[in-house]
C-alpha cells in the first residue's frame, strides 16, 4: 500500500542542520521522520508576528518545514503560560513547579486556534499528526474547521495519575478535546494507564483495550515508545575515533587518570540536575579525585521564573563542589552550557565510563538510549538510570543501574557501582538495553504510529 501523505504538527520545529546543535529530543526525533516520508512538518517559527503572514515553507529531504509566525498577542501566555508552567509541571506530576493565570488558558486556546487555521491549507493530505503537549486541543480545532481525515497525537511527555491531573485547571474539557483525535499515542503503559484512568475518573467514560467511545466516534489509545537511530548514533561515536575531536582530547588530558561521567540535559527542573550533583559531592568525598562529571546543562525557557531559579541553584551547587574538592589545576564537575553537535555529543558518550540519567519524571529521556548505542560493544560504559524515565520502563528494568533520583545517597552508590563495574557484567547489561534499542528504532517508531493511524482511515465510525 501507498505510505499516507502526512502532516506533522509540533510548537517547535528542527534545523535540519547536522553543524547544528539539537535541543529537546522531540525536534531531533522528527527529523529523520520528515526526511523520509514527504511529510509537511508545520511549526512556529520562533518569530512572533500580527497573525497576518503566510507560512514560509522550505524543502527538506523528501518533506517540507511549514514554518509559523505565532501571533504576539497570545505567544506568552501560551508557552511561557499554560504549556510550560501549568502543563508541563503537572504532567511531570510536580505541583509545586505549578504556576500562572487563568487568561494563560485563553491564550493557550487561541494559539491552538490560530494553528488550527493555519493547518487547514493542508487538509487535502491523507493523516495529521499532531506532537506534544502544547496542542492537546488542535485535533478538536481541526474537526471544527472541518477537516476529515485520521487526526492522531503523540504525547512526548509523562501523563500523571488522576488525582495530579486534577490539579491542571480544565483539566476535564482539555481531556475532552483530547478525544476528538482517532488515536492518541503514549510512551510506556504507566501513561497510557494513567490516561485511560483519568478519562474513567474525569470524564465519565468506559475505556475497554484502550478504545473510548464518546460522542459516537471513537479513540484508540496506544503505547508507542519512541526511539533513536542507533546506527547513525554508532557510526558517529566511532568516527569520533579517527577524527580526534580537541574538546574530547583536551578533556582526556584534564582527566588526569580519574573516571568520566556524563550527563546532558536541558536545564530543566524535572531533570535532577541538582540531586546528581549533590550525589557527586558524595562519590568524591567517599573516593577523592577519582572521577570527572562533564555535565552538559543547555539553557531552555529562560523567561520563566521556576527555570531562572533553577539554573541558579545548579550554578551555586556546581561551584561549592568544584571549591571544595578541586584545586587550581583541576575541577571535578565541567559545566558546559553550550549545546554540542550530535557527532561530538556520540564521542563524548563514547569517551565516558559512565552517563548519569537523573530524572525526577521523563517521558522518555533519549539521552539514555544515545548514550548506550555510542559505547564500544567490547568495553561498554555503564548507565545510572532513574526509575521514573520512560526508559526505565522501555527497559524493562533490565541493564541500567536503576536509582530513585530524589535520593543523591543512592545516586552516589550506583555511579560508584558503575565507575568500577567488571567488564563481563559491563557488556551484559549493556547487551540487554541494546537489544531493545535496535528491536524498535525512531523508524520502526514512525511506521508504527502512522500505520494504527491509517487504519482509522478505513475504520467505519462506530454507532454509539
Ligand atoms: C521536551 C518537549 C518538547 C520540547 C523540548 C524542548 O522534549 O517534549 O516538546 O520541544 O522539550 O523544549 P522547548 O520549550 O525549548 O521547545
Amino acid at each position: 500500500t501507498q505510505q499516507p501523505r502526512l502532516v506533522l504538527i509540533s510548537n517547535r520545529v528542527a534545523t535540519f542542520d547536522p553543524d547544528q546543535p539539537k535541543t529537546g529530543g522531540l525536534a531531533a526525533a522528527l527529523e529523520p521522520v520528515v526526511e523520509r516520508s514527504g511529510a509537511v512538518w508545520m511549526g512556529s517559527s520562533g518569530k512572533l508576528g500580527d497573525g497576518t503572514k503566510a507560512m514560509d515553507i522550505g524543502q527538506h529531504g523528501e518533506g517540507q518545514v511549514a514554518k509559523l509566525d505565532l501571533p504576539r498577542e497570545h505567544y506568552s501566555g501560551y508557552y511561557e503560560g499554560f504549556a510550560n508552567s501549568i502543563l508541563w509541571p503537572a504532567l511531570h506530576s510536580l505541583p509545586d513547579r505549578m504556576a500562572g493565570s487563568a487568561e494563560n488558558y485563553q491564550s493557550y486556546q487561541e494559539i491552538n486556534k490560530f494553528v488550527a487555521g493555519a493547518a487547514f491549507q493542508f487538509r487535502d493530505r491523507d493523516a495529521i499528526w499532531v506532537h506534544d503537549y502544547h496542542f492537546l486541543p488542535l485535533g478538536a480545532g481541526l474537526h471544527n474547521l472541518g477537516v476529515d481525515k485520521p487526526i492522531g497525537f503523540f504525547l512526548h511527555t509523562p501523563w500523571p495519575a488522576p488525582d495530579m491531573m486534577e490539579r491542571a485547571p480544565n483539566h476535564r474539557e482539555l481531556m475532552k478535546s483530547m478525544l476528538a483525535y482517532d488515536l492518541l499515542g503514549f510512551q510506556t503503559n504507566w501513561d497510557l494507564n494513567n490516561f485511560c484512568d483519568c478519562v474513567r475518573t474525569h470524564l465519565e467514560l468506559e475505556v475497554e483495550h484502550g478504545v473510548v467511545i464518546s460522542d459516537g466516534r471513537q479513540t484508540r489509545c496506544q503505547k508507542f515508545p519512541i526511539g533513536i537511530d542507533p546506527k547513525q548514533f554508532a557510526q558517529h561515536a566511532s568516527e569520533s575515533l579517527t577524527k580526534q575531536d580537541r574538546y574530547i582530547s583536551s578533556l582526556q588530558k584534564k582527566l588526569n587518570g580519574a573516571k568520566l561521567a556524563i550527563g546532558v540535559d536541558r536545564l530543566d527542573y524535572t531533570k535532577g540536575i541538582d540531586a546528581r550533583i549533590e550525589a557527586f559531592d558524595q562519590v568524591l568525598a567517599a573516593e577523592p579525585r577519582s572521577i570527572v562529571l562533564l555535565q552538559i546543562a543547555n539553557p531552555s525557557r529562560t523567561e520563566i521564573e521556576a527555570y531562572k531559579s533553577y539554573k541558579r541553584d545548579v550554578e551555586r551547587l556546581v561551584k561549592r563542589v568544584n571549591d571544595e574538592h578541586g584545586t587550581d589545576e583541576w575541577r571535578p564537575i565541567l559545566y558546559e552550557n553550550d549545546p554540542f553537535t550530535q557527532a561530538q555529543l556520540a564521542g563524548l558518550y563514547r569517551a565516558a565510563h559512565v552517563c548519569v540519567v537523573t530524572p525526577l519524571r521523563d517521558g522518555m529521556n533519549l539521552v539514555a538510549k544515545e548514550y548506550v548505542a555510542a559505547q564500544d560493544p567490547e568495553n561498554p560504559g555503564v548507565l545510572v538510570l532513574s526509575k521514573f524515565a520512560g526508559a526505565a520502563e522501555d527497559f524493562d528494568r533490565n541493564g541500567a543501574l536503576l536509582v530513585d533520583p530524589t535520593s543523591p545517597a543512592e545516586i552516589a552508590a550506583a555511579i560508584s557501582r558503575a565507575a568500577n563495574m567488571q567488564r563481563d557484567e559491563r557488556i551484559e547489561r549493556w547487551r540487554l538495553m541494546m537489544d531493545k534499542i535496535e528491536s524498535y528504532t525512531i523508524h520502526d517508531w514512525s511506521a508504527d504510529f502512522v500505520r494504527e493511524l491509517d487504519k482509522s482511515r478505513v475504520t467505519v465510525p462506530a454507532d454509539q
